[in-house]
């Protein structure tokens, strides 16, 4: 064997008749132009060895093959292009067969479809997952999978992402045939040999027809398509999905894959796509922090959650979903039965949904210990507090936990904006005392920021991100200052939006502005979700220490007074009349807005959705280079994740840092600098923005990788 073939992730031998091609290219076998000439490679040698009967394609390792090479995309392409890889292949005058063992995603289905039989092992997960890059299967995998799946099927397929099961690809026709077992390579040759005895036909999926009645499918398209855009607003690739399933149907193969192939490389070169795609792999470097080269993480199995309210009901469910046991501590007997009936009432409503079974139920509540007493977390390896947000009672909490906690039990605070090194200097133990910020709900949101005080030794750090892992969430190192990373952007932000509130634009426009953006809500619609009352408590508590020169609009403070608190309590910037969950305007709201103005003194200028969103997304670079250049966020990336997965940044635009770099840090800073006329004290642009914009660098230029 030549040396550059032994280096290939392609290894090809020859087993009796059957030419055996693993994919051996870790972690997940992603179709690099190594891997695609390695295939085309395997093709060749099958044609020419008249040894070799057929051909089997496996996966080494865990996946067979999870797609293209996300990192490729955006650079020069480098042949063999998959679309020329995977047709030669499917031409084959052998017979091709693959076995799928496990991820078998994007243009890895796509290599599977091209083959003449496909067969699945138990772990095998078949997808085109595509859209969530902001791209659509661009090696056929629009054409074919109307073929095997029909229409209709094959569009919702690649319109949702999802994974399918071994049995679920059986059932919509993906696969032909599910093997036992965990060893594709023996499978698969059984299989092989069973085909070459009974002379099984060579099957080309691209000379299929797309089953059923043209007429009747492209209607149900045509329905699909609309309810897509409804759903999908504002999102590139979902229509093009759609479009090239028309075409599938409508002509044949070659002519699919040519405008399949132009609608690929449109959705390749839209700025969705890049925003996605940095999403994704920013999703997965947060992660990677300098403790974890320092570190192991602490063992932890038995957790204890103080308080069982809106915050630690819903951390006790994440950590009893996680498979960890919970001991739950309340003040009083009356409020740890509350507590208990938060968390009942999670798995209550997934009953109701047919989600849970009620012995499910039990099994998990089985690791659920309520208490009042202290004593009942001895032994416990983490204890996160969830109490009210009053720094007191946190540290009257704390030094409870210093009294009974044994040695090594990592100690650790949800707390919003308090300063976690104080809560810590309360113990004996400041080495193991760190931020856990969940978000609301806590079972169910993404998000964990790790707050990381001065004295907190490596592996507690370590070890709440491997309580992060293991809860399935997705972990921000910050550091510690009033709000950490997430709610001290919102703060500036949300100031924004009131000044250009009291400033003439309606909570109505700034919300449809901020929608129409892509964010699923406006912010005066999220205040009326989580409650009024929140937003108003910590602008009493802050009031002492506010900056008397700073401008401060009083128009929330007006509406909280009335007790219109939002949804809960049936108004706030908006009417819910008898429990409606979607808001009507309300003109009370905007004669208080108005009354407002007139006492300032202020005459309402028009503003344009661009003009206000211009304002928010200034307000929030701004304020999140300031995070960077203070160290409380360690990358650009770490700030985007956080408002995709805590804040509802729309994920097409990449998070707020990685919007900046595509408008230009130039426009964003002369935006600051025009706003400062009118606010200087508000709007003083930061440090870092100014340096990277003197040096013509980016945001993306500080996201060093891994
Ligand atoms: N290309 C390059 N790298 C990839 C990759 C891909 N397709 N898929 C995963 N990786 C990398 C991840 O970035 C990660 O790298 P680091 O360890 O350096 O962070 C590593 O592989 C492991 O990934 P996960 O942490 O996600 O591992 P997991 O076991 O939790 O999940 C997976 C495995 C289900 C395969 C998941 O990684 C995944 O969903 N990958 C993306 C699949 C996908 O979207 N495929 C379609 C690609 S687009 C395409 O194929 C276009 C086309 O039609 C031509
Ligand atoms: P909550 O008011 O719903 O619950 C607090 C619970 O703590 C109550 O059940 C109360 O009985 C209990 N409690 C108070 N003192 C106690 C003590 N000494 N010992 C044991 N239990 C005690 O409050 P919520 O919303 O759950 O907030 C809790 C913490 O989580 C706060 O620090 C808050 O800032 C933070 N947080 C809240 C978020 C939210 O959206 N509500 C989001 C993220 C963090």
């Amino acid at each position: 064997m030549s040396e550059q073939a032994s280096a290939s992730p392609v290894q090809i031998r020859l087993d009796g008749e059957v030419l055996v091609v693993t994919i051996h290219n870790p972690p997940v076998n992603a179709l690099g132009q190594a891997v695609r000439a390695g295939l085309l490679a395997a093709v060749e040698q099958l044609e020419q060895n008249a040894q070799a009967r057929a051909m089997l394609i496996v996966g080494a390792g865990k996946a067979f093959i999870a797609g293209a090479d996300i990192r490729e995309f955006g650079k020069p392409p480098q042949p063999p292009s998959l679309p020329e890889t995977i047709n030669r292949m499917e031409a084959c005058s052998k017979l091709v067969v693959c076995a799928i063992h496990g991820p078998a995603l994007g243009g890895g289905l796509e290599v599977a479809m091209a083959t003449h039989y496909r067969l699945a092992l138990p772990g095998a997960r078949l997808g085109l997952p595509e859209v969530a890059l902001g791209l659509l299967p661009g090696a056929g995998g629009t054409q074919r999978s109307p073929r095997l799946m029909g229409a209709l099927p094959a569009a919702e397929l690649m319109l949702s992402g999802k994974h399918l099961s071994a049995k679920a690809a059986l059932a919509a026709g993906l696969v032909d045939r599910l093997v036992e077992g965990d060893d594709p390579l023996a499978a698969g040759l059984a299989c092989v040999r069973e085909l070459l005895a009974s002379g099984a036909p060579i099957r080309r999926t691209s000379a299929l027809p797309v089953p059923g009645d043209q007429a009747q499918t492209l209607a149900a398209l045509d329905q699909l398509a609309q309810d897509t855009a409804k759903k999908t607003r504002g999102l590139f690739s979902p229509a093009k999905i759609i479009d090239c399933v028309r075409v599938a149907v409508q002509t044949p193969f070659a002519e699919g894959s040519k405008r399949e192939r132009e609608m690929f490389v449109e959705c390749l070169n839209s700025p969705q796509r890049a925003g996605l795609v940095h999403a994704f792999f920013s999703e997965r470097e947060t992660a990677k922090i300098p403790e974890a080269k320092a570190a192991a993480p602490r063992p932890f199995t038995r957790l204890s959650i103080i308080g069982g309210g809106t915050m630690g009901a819903g951390i006790t469910v994440a950590a009893l979903d996680a498979g960890l046991s919970v001991v739950m501590i309340e003040r009083d007997a009356e409020s740890i039965a509350r507590g208990q009936k938060n968390v009942e009432k999670v798995y209550d409503g997934l009953i109701a949904k047919g989600r849970m079974t009620p012995e499910a139920k039990a099994a998990t509540m089985a690791r659920y210990t309520p208490s009042t007493s202290y004593d009942a977390i001895r032994d416990v390896d983490m204890v996160i507090e969830a109490v009210f947000e009053d720094i007191e009672v946190k540290k009257a909490v704390f030094k409870e936990l210093d009294r009974v906690c044994k040695s090594g039990c990592v100690l650790a605070t949800n707390t919003s904006y308090l300063d976690i090194d104080a809560i810590a200097a309360v113990t004996s133990r400041p080495q193991d005392v760190i931020g856990l910020h969940f978000f609301s709900p806590a079972n169910i949101m993404r998000l964990l920021e790790i707050v990381v005080p001065a004295k907190v030794a490596p592996d507690v750090v370590v070890t709440a991100f491997e309580l992060a892992k293991c809860m399935k969430k997705v972990p921000v190192r910050a550091g510690v200052c009033d709000g950490f990373i997430g709610n001290r952007i919102l703060a500036v932000y949300r100031d924004a939006a009131n000044a250009v509130l009291e400033d003439g634009a309606s909570p109505y426009e700034i919300d449809a502005a901020v929608r129409a953006f892509g964010y699923p809500m406006g912010p005066f619609q999220v205040s009326d979700l989580a409650g009024g009352d929140i937003g108003w408590a910590t602008r009493k508590r802050k009031a002492a220490t506010r900056d008397p020169r700073a401008r401060y609009v009083e128009i929330a403070d007006r509406i909280a007074e009335r007790g219109w608190y939002g949804q809960k309590t049936g108004r706030g910037w908006y009417l819910y009349p008898e429990g409606a969950r979607v808001g009507q305007q309300d003109p009370e709201v905007l004669a208080i807005v108005d009354a407002e103005r007139a006492k300032k003194g202020i005459t309402p200028r028009a503003f344009t959705h661009e003009e206000i969103m211009r304002r928010y997304m200034a307000a929030m670079v701004n304020e999140g280079a300031k995070v960077l250049e203070e160290g409380i966020a360690l990358r650009p990336l770490d700030i985007d994740v956080t408002f995709l997965f805590g804040y509802g940044f729309p994920r097409h635009r990449g998070g707020p840092m990685f919007w900046a770099d595509t408008v230009g840090l130039p426009k964003v800073l002369a935006d600051i600098e025009e706003f400062a006329r009118e606010d200087a004290l508000f709007w003083q642009p930061a440090a870092l923005l100014k340096k990277l914009v003197a040096e013509g660098k980016t945001f993306a230029s500080l996201n060093q990788r891994g």
